[in-house]
């Protein structure tokens, strides 16, 4: 039974709804707020503004807890694949065999880029990041798809869904094939969407590339651990840029430009330099004394997080999972140790426990993406693929909600009031 909030605000005593959700904090609902007060609420960063109704992925960052659609992430890491998973958020439940087998094949067959879009790459330098790559040509396919770009029309809107979760691999190979100065492959219809892109990556045109099973199924893993992760910076941002009406490969392109930021996807990059910064494990106090001075800027990239106040779920299945590629590929990496021992003084120092804070999912997954081959410069690249299904499902989930308006914050205004204008000779 949803309950009442009283607020007394501007001499006037006002009833807000309660709403409650199936799991997870109740919220005010002050839509009326302004009509019946003349007052705003005043929330930067969002803290505690829900900005939506979704019923795609629940946090419960105090329990580090993460489902999507009700599934736990460690059970979907463990069993599932990342097309399952892509099926499951866009789609609202796990799919049939039948059902999967039809979604892997549409995927599948919408891995190929329009040839004119190879072209657009010759227009970066080489040295050019990756998701400043990622931004141009994902916001360029809006100039390609014209069939699938109606939102209105539910079909078109799956079109285009599945057009990026499809062509975010071909995309990403592309932007480091680039950089490497090494040919574009074109995607291989009998892999599967993790083990096309491994060979789309590392293959070259002189020789069969051979997926191997454990790696792709590590990278597999890695992208359903980055899939969604409800109403994060990105994930707004394409809700946002979305509520306008905007085409979708552009909200898309938004949101990867969001997602490029240190604070954000760009962890996973900064989290990796830091821990060759750091190189041995006797530097480690000295880090984490930097970390603690109010005076000096550096934070310990990869920990921290704004909803998990406790073990990040995903990063549990991160640090599983070096093992596992390290044993496949009979590689060790001193970093990894300075990250365990690195992760064990922190969680025992009082200034990370007062303060709750956890290694998050990008604490870990640098290792794994360097073991793999992929240089730092990819990491968010390979963030912005995954998340894409998030994307895409939490845009879908928008445009088709009844209530959704156009995204208009308000401000507590603080610059001069009205002054008249003064000619430039009378300044
Ligand atoms: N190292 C040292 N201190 C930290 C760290 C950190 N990594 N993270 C937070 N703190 C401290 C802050 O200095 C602040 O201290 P104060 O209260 O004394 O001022 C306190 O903890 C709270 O930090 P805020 O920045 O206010 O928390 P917020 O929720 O805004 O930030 C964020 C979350 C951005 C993730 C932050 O923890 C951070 O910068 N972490 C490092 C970057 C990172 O790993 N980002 C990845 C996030 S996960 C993702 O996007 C997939």
């Amino acid at each position: 039974m949803s309950d009442t909030a009283k607020l007394q605000v501007a001499g006037k005593e006002v009833d807000y709804p309660v709403l409650t959700g199936s799991v997870g904090p109740d919220v005010v609902d002050i839509r009326k707020l302004y009509a019946q007060t003349g007052t705003f609420t005043y929330d930067p960063g969002f803290t505690s503004t829900a900005s939506c109704e979704s019923g795609l992925t629940y946090i419960d960052g105090d329990e580090g807890v993460l489902l999507h659609r009700g599934y736990p992430i460690g059970q979907l890491a463990e069993q599932s694949s990342f097309m399952e998973v892509a099926y499951l958020l866009l789609n609202g439940e796990l799919p049939g065999k039948d059902e999967l087998d039809k979604f892997n094949n549409t995927i599948t067959r919408h891995t190929m880029l329009h040839e004119q879009l190879a072209t657009f790459y010759r227009g970066f330098r080489r040295d050019a990041h990756p998701m400043a790559v990622m931004c141009g040509v994902v916001g360029a396919l809006s100039a390609f798809y014209h069939d699938s770009t109606d939102i209105t029309d539910p079909k078109q809107r799956m079109i285009a869904s599945h057009r990026l979760i499809a062509k975010m691999p071909t995309i990403a190979a592309m932007a480091y094939k680039y950089s490497v100065g090494q040919p574009f492959l074109y995607p291989d219809n009998s892999l599967s969407y993790t083990g096309n892109f491994l060979r789309m990556t590392f293959g070259v045109p002189a020789e069969e590339y051979v997926v191997n099973p454990v790696v792709e199924k590590a990278l597999d893993r890695i992208f359903i651990l980055h899939a969604d992760h409800e109403q994060n910076a990105s994930t707004s941002t394409v809700r946002l840029a979305g509520s306008s009406g905007a085409n979708p490969f552009a909200c898309i392109a938004a949101g990867i430009a969001c997602l490029w930021g240190p604070a954000h996807g760009g962890a996973n990059e900064a989290a990796l330099n830091m821990l060759h910064e750091i190189g041995r494990p006797e530097r480690i106090p000295e880090f984490i004394a930097r970390a603690k001075d109010k005076n000096d800027p550096f934070r310990l990239m990869g920990f921290g997080h704004r909803v998990y106040k406790n073990y990040d779920p995903r990063a549990t299945v991160m640090q599983k999972t070096v093992r596992e590629v390290f044993k496949e590929l009979n590689v060790s990496d001193p970093v990894f140790e300075v990250a365990l021992q690195l992760e064990e003084m922190a969680l025992k120092d009082d200034y990370f426990v007062e303060k709750k804070l956890f290694p998050n999912v990008d604490f870990y997954s640098g290792v794994i993406l360097s073991a793999i081959g992929f240089p730092t410069t990819m990491f968010t690249a390979l963030f912005a693929l995954a998340r894409t299904v998030g994307w895409v499902a939490q845009w879908n989930e928008m445009i088709s909600d009844p209530e959704q308006k156009i995204g208009r914050p308000r401000q507590l205004y603080t610059g001069p009031v009205q002054r008249d204008y003064v000619p430039v000779d009378k300044r």
